[in-house]
């Protein structure tokens, strides 16, 4: 159980890594990177994951993470995959072919990332 926690771990954080460098990485263009979308649903089905494994298979023992923070980082993190999902729609509707999608979409789906990896790490 320990081997796929630390599995589904690694996701967790791979997932993250391609929504926060796909958000930098088309700081300066028009659209957002169209991996962002499938980045944020994979950590977020590994998180999820992560809690039903750790909490079969005891991995947290006594002292698992607040389930408060759990459940704030899975609201934040559910609309971090919406505004993911509405950014790919946009882009590949953007009629100039520019894959443009509204700054204020990609730039609040930066923000809450950033927001969620602060929760995780200080909480
Ligand atoms: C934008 C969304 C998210 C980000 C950026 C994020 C980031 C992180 C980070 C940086 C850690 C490591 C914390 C540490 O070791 O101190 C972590 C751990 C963890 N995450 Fe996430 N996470 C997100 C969403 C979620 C969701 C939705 C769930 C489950 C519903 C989840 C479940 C967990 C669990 C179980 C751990 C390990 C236990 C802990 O230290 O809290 N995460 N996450």
């Amino acid at each position: 159980m320990e081997f796929l926690y630390n599995v589904l771990t690694v996701l967790h954080f791979i997932g993250w890594a391609i929504v926060l460098g796909g958000y930098l990485a088309s700081l300066r263009s028009p659209g957002l990177y169209r991996g962002v979308f499938h980045g944020a649903a994979t950590a977020l089905v590994a998180g999820v994951l992560m809690v039903g494994v750790a909490e079969m298979g005891g991995v947290w023992g006594d002292d698992g993470p607040d389930m408060a923070k759990i459940g704030v980082k899975l609201v934040v993190a559910l609309v971090v995959a919406v505004l993911a999902f509405v950014a790919k729609r946009q882009g590949s509707k953007a009629d100039n072919g520019t894959g443009a999608v509204a700054p204020a979409l990609k730039h609040s789906l930066g923000v809450l990332v950033v927001i969620n990896i602060i929760v995780a790490v200080f909480w």
